[in-house]
This record gives structure tokens, sequence and C-alpha cells, in this order.
């Protein structure tokens, strides 16, 4: 069993038997955050992109923990400048078996700038293979054709960017949705800020409507057993 719990904004963490890895963890500072940086105990914590609102509390989470941070090239280099050693570098379409289960990373259209203005690489989207399962983190992006590729792998749970603005919006995530045609579907980055804010009840009903996914809508804290 897999428990997916979202910790607001486009933070997730991911429990299986053994592990526990958190996704993007913003948390100080984040509006939608109810559990602060020294309530969570990952052993693995993986970043989509450089941008504060991504990367986060990761730093001080890391050195805490001593979790591993999987990242790509440039950020595991900026974060060992920060002093965090555990760490292991992957990127653009490359795949690694953890001990937790494999973890690709995949395009995404968007910026990946680091918060001290430093270079972090290309942002990526997250491709887990967990217990048999896909659940693919999409990081920030906007729509792109080549979801019909990272569709074919069979996605399980899709966690998808729909507060426009910075990311896609509502309409294009159905378009996503389409080419992803996850069984679930679960909406990120969104009512965090008065610029991505958007209805999220409207966008499940038109979720429902107009592809083959389930809509799950996660407050903070709230869990889809996967
Ligand atoms: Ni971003
Ligand atoms: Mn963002």
């Amino acid at each position: 069993m897999t428990t997916l719990t979202a910790l607001g904004h486009s933070c997730f963490q991911i429990e299986t038997g053994d592990h526990t890895i958190l996704i993007d963890p913003f948390l100080t500072d984040n509006p939608q955050a109810t559990v602060k940086p020294d309530d969570v105990n990952p052993d693995f914590i993986v970043i989509s992109h450089g941008h504060g609102d991504h990367i986060g509390d990761a730093v001080d989470i890391a050195k805490r923990s001593g979790a591993q941070v999987i990242a790509n090239f440039e950020i595991v280099n900026w974060l060992g400048n920060q002093g965090v050693e555990n760490s292991h570098p992957q990127h653009l379409g490359g795949g690694f078996t953890h001990p937790f289960g494999h973890l690709k990373l995949t395009i995404a259209h968007h910026g990946s700038g680091l918060p001290d203005g430093s270079y972090g690489g290309n942002p990526a989207g997250l491709l887990f293979t967990i217990e048999g399962k896909k659940i693919y983190h999409a990081g920030d992006t906007g729509l792109f054709y080549d979801m019909k590729l990272i569709g074919d792998a069979g996605i399980d749970v899709a966690l998808l960017p729909i507060g426009d603005n910075f990311t896609m919006g509502p309409e294009d995530s159905l378009k996503a949705i389409e080419f992803l045609s996850p069984k679930q579907v679960i909406p990120m980055h969104y009512n965090t800020w008065p610029p991505i804010e958007q209805n999220v009840d409207a966008w499940a009903e038109a979720v429902k409507s107009q592809t083959s996914a389930e809509p799950v809508v996660l407050a903070a804290n709230e869990s889809l057993e996967i």
C-alpha cells in the first residue's frame, strides 16, 4: 500500500511500507501548509526544479533528517554547496532504481533558477514507479504534446498544476489529462496566492465530464491510498 499525502501547493509525501519520500518540500511561507519543516521525517527528498516554492525547506530538512536528496545535477551541486552531502543527481530522460522504487526525470517547460540566482539546470517532471504503480508529478510546466509519451507508461495517478499564470491552467490541464490518460488526477499549484486562484470544483466537474480520469482534490494533509 502506498499513501500519497498533499502538504500544500506542489508539496506531497509518498509513504510506502518502508520509505517516506517528500516531493518539493515548500513548507515555510507556504500559505497552504499546516505542517512545519521539523514535522516531516523523509528518507528521500525529490525536487522538480530550483524555484523557491519547490526547493523550499530542502536544505534544512535534508540536514536534520539525513534524507537523500534527488534532483537534477545542477540543483544537487548547489545543495552540496549548502552543506547537503547525501544526494543523488539525475537528469532529464534518466531513470534510476532507488530503494523506494524507480524514478525517471521527464521534461517540463518552465524555469529552474535557484533562490540565490544560481543556475538550476532544466526543470523536471517526476515519474515514479512504486510498488507497481505509476505516479507522475508534472512539476511546474505548461502543456506540451510529449505528455502523450509519458502517458504511454500507463499512469495511475497524475499530479498536475492547474493554477495558470506560472504553469498550465485548468483548460490546458484537460488537454494534459487527455494526453496522459491517468486513472486519477490530482490538481496542484493553485489557490496559494492571488495570481493562481482557481475554482477547483469547476475544474473537477470539467475533468469528470470531459475526460476519462477521476479527479481527486486533496486539501493539505489529506491522503489518497494508491
Ligand atoms: Ni516554478
Ligand atoms: Mn512553482
